[in-house]
């Protein structure tokens, strides 16, 4: 099996990272920015064209707003830095969640940024901001209400904030804890999941590699069974 074409990355483990070197929480976000930085630069390098890396979920905006501010001040800071970066490498952005639940300023610069990268044709970026799995399945559905449309598992996965994207091929979880906290459900189906014991700024590309190894040895059957010739 070759590179996945769709990763997603829930980068947790940022709060005990800092913990961990009496740092504040903040600090752990800020080196989870930079680790995400050059880990997704990695990835697009390895050959990958699709990935989502979960920022924020819906349920975490339950934080305290002081945790909450810093981690806007650096999506601010993101998305004011880095799109030139993102559009001279072929690179399209997507910002997956719901833009009312952030401040305005920073939903202002996503579309920005959405724009300016639009015409990126190499590989996709998407960032879960505001976002939550079982939220934007009933979205999709209530669309498909109003518009009085029946699905089909094509069309539903069109409808998803992910439409246009391929299923999810492969899910790696950092920060030491197996589960899949409400990200891309409908989209990890069949999606292999890898979970590391490393907190996120520690997960290093080498980390990464090993991750794309351990997916190409598995044998994905996708609920049909083993072929003739194993
Ligand atoms: C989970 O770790 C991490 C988050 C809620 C934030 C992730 C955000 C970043 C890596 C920065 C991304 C920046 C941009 C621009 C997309 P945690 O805080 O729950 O860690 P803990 O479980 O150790 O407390």
């Amino acid at each position: 099996m070759g590179v996945p074409c769709h990763v997603g990355i829930i980068m947790d483990g940022n709060g005990r990272w800092a913990k961990k070197r009496l740092l504040p929480r903040l600090a752990g976000h800020r080196a989870g920015m930079q680790r995400m930085l050059a880990l997704v630069e990695h990835a697009f390098l390895c050959g990958i064209k699709n990935i989502t890396v979960f920022a924020l979920s819906c349920e975490n905006l339950s934080r305290p707003q002081s945790e909450l501010d810093g981690l806007f001040d650096l999506f601010r800071e993101y998305f004011s830095t880095q799109m030139e970066n993102l559009a001279q490498k072929g690179i399209r952005l997507r910002v997956i969640g719901d833009r009312a639940l952030i401040p305005s300023d920073i939903a202002d610069l996503i579309g920005a940024g959405e724009a300016r990268t639009a015409a990126g044709d190499k590989a996709t970026l998407a960032i879960a901001i505001g976002y939550g799995g079982r939220q934007d399945i009933v979205a999709a559905c209530n669309r498909a209400v109003r518009e009085q449309r029946e699905m089909t598992v094509e069309s539903f996965s069109e409808t998803l904030s992910t439409g246009g994207m391929p299923a999810l091929d492969l899910l790696i979880r950092t920060g030491d804890e197996k589960r899949i906290s409400n990200f891309l459900l409908f989209e990890a189906a069949y999606a292999e999941l890898i979970f590391s014991a490393k907190m996120f700024p520690d997960f290093t590309d080498q980390d990464f590699d090993e991750a794309l190894k351990d997916y190409s040895a598995r044998d994905r059957r996708f609920g049909r069974i083993r072929r003739q010739s194993d």
